[in-house]
């Protein structure tokens, strides 16, 4: 049996940092169904959130993020967010990546949507890519054991505690208990559960989907936040960042029309901007009637599109055959990030469960609230993995190895293996991410929302009469992404059945029949319980330290 203080599950940005720190002083082990550099933290383009220029206010940084959460994340949160992103952002310059400088040396920062500052940090548009490179470097370094291409199946508990996973090495077709004093989620998000999205495909909530089933609540699910331009089909990200550089929206018409809706026009809000832009579509001014748009970066001129948006540039090129120095680029609103996930505190610890911590997308601190600031979320996966890495090292110090339970490693491969009825795993996906699209989008209803749900419990039963043909263990895909739907199912129920409760419009969260935001009724997170019996809810307050609820104004 593998033994280690502390295993954490997922090797993207807050995974690593938080192995880096925990790894100072105790046995840590990292765990990914990817390798590491090939985490969806790779695929973060436009930068990380920081005030670093004199002029520019650690204030007016927290009350952007505030503003832009529409006042549900939780202020004191934000605020550590925000006050710590300089020295997170010094100690990843001195790591060595590659920022972007400005001609006296200094990290070139560029405008986000809903900062009212330039203070996005980045590399080109390569910035996750250059900060994963970067920590894997210190991952190896700090000699952490990583374990590639394993792919968590549960977690095993005694008595409310942790005490370790069941994992399956994928290359080997071999199932493991490793047993430790503490595990941590660091699993990211669940874009795949939606037809259009800018995540990749490993991208399916394990961590979320795993936590649920074993007790613990999800907080603020139904806060899913759409991308204004994922490339049109599929949804690969063109950052936000092309916007930041001056990139404006078109519909058919050839007009500007988020002068329409904002007066920060395409550097609103991503909620704002993609209701704005699927107004636009439903009432016939998507590019031909279809659904997309146009973003046009033509007069921003090929010299700075080739040193600022490179990676923009061959994407277009290579996805959609468009250059993007002449021609418009055809984009979509895309799935890009959870804003709910575990419920944890500010050190990562998930409350109630001894030994269980979570970070980054797959947590819920609540920094972003009901709608996330672009930028602010690598900047979460650095500043919370290293709090949680550090009280994840404090506790294995001070824990006893817990005593495992009889534990079957190898029952949720034999049940998924051994299932013999008549289902295929990627019909089931295909039809929940397009119930998910189509019931559970930008805009939502109670009819549409509880159809979801009957259509979500339909697939879920549907699932327990799968087949799978490949009965072999090893690198057996077929096994790994039955496992995952599993997951997504999971927490698809929660993203719309929490959707179906809340009854007002909140950031992301906007329903037809509700429009308005509702503080007397709703201003307090959601947190979604499994039961014997479905799903249970309870709710949690939201904390405001300084900035009261208004209305928000772009
Ligand atoms: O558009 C982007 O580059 C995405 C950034 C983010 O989600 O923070």
């Amino acid at each position: 049996m593998l033994v280690h203080d502390a295993v954490i599950i997922g090797g993207g940005l807050a995974g690593m940092r938080a192995a880096i720190e925990a790894g100072k002083e105790a046995d840590v082990a990292l765990l990914s169904k990817v390798h590491p550099l090939r985490a969806h933290s790779n695929a973060a383009q436009g930068g990380i959130a920081c005030v670093l220029e004199k002029d520019d206010l650690l204030e007016s940084h927290i009350y952007d993020t505030v503003k832009g959460s529409d006042f549900l994340g939780d202020q004191d949160a934000i605020e550590i967010l925000c006050s710590e992103a300089p020295e997170n952002i010094q100690e990843l310059d001195r790591m060595g990546v590659i920022f972007s400088r400005m001609d006296d040396g200094s990290i070139a920062q560029r405008e986000f949507g809903g900062h009212s500052f330039p203070r996005a940090c980045y590399a080109a548009d390569r910035t996750g890519h250059a900060i994963l490179h970067a920590m894997y470097e210190q991952l190896l370094k700090n000699r952490i054991t990583v374990y590639p291409e394993w792919y968590v199946l549960s977690l095993i508990m005694n008595d409310g505690a942790c005490c370790g996973i069941t994992a399956h090495d994928i290359g080997k077709g071999e199932t493991h208990i490793i047993r430790a004093k503490a595990v941590m989620f660091a699993t990211g998000g669940y874009g795949t559960a939606y037809e259009t999205t800018t995540n990749a495909f490993a991208n399916t909530g394990d961590g979320c989907g795993i936590a649920s089933r074993a007790g613990v609540p999800l907080m603020d699910m139904e806060f899913v936040q759409f991308h204004p331009t994922g490339l049109y089909p599929r949804g690969l990200l063109i950052t936000e960042g092309a916007r930041g550089e001056g990139g404006i929206l078109i519909n058919d018409k050839g007009e500007r029309f988020m002068k329409r809706y904002a007066n920060a026009m395409e550097l609103a809000p991503r909620d704002v901007v993609v209701r704005a832009m699927q107004k636009e579509m439903d009432e016939g001014r998507g590019i031909g009637g279809a659904n997309y748009l146009y973003l046009d970066l033509t007069h921003i001129g090929r010299e700075k599109i080739m040193e600022r948006l490179p990676q923009i540039h061959e994407i277009a090129l290579n996805f959609a055959g468009v250059d993007c120095a002449e021609e418009p680029i055809p984009v979509t609103p895309s799935v890009h990030y959870s804003m709910g996930g575990i419920p944890v505190n500010h050190s990562g610890e998930v409350e109630g469960i001894k030994g269980l911590f979570a970070a980054g997308e797959c947590s819920c601190v609540s920094v972003h609230g009901a709608n996330r600031l672009g930028c602010n979320s690598l900047l979460e996966a650095v500043v919370f993995g290293r709090r949680a890495g550090r009280e994840l090292s404090r506790y294995v110090r001070k824990a006893k190895l817990g005593s495992l339970p009889e534990t079957d490693g190898s029952k949720e491969i034999e049940n998924i293996l051994d299932s013999d009825g008549n289902e295929k795993v990627p019909d089931l996906r295909e039809t929940l991410r397009k119930v998910m699209m189509e019931k559970c989008g930008i805009f939502r209803d109670r009819k549409g929302l509880q159809e979801g749900l009957k259509a979500v419990k339909e697939l879920q039963k549907r699932f327990e009469n799968i087949y799978i043909s490949d009965k072999g263990r090893v690198f057996n895909t077929a096994f790994i992404e039955a496992a995952e739907l599993h997951n997504l199912l999971t927490i698809s129920e929660i993203i719309v059945h929490s959707a179906l409760v809340r009854e007002e419009s909140r950031g992301s969260h906007t329903r037809t029949d509700y429009p308005e935001r509702d503080d007397a009724r709703w201003l307090k997170h959601t947190l979604a319980h499994r039961t014997g019996d479905g799903l249970s809810f309870s709710y949690r307050p939201v904390t405001i330290t300084r900035f009261h609820p208004e209305k928000r104004k772009y």
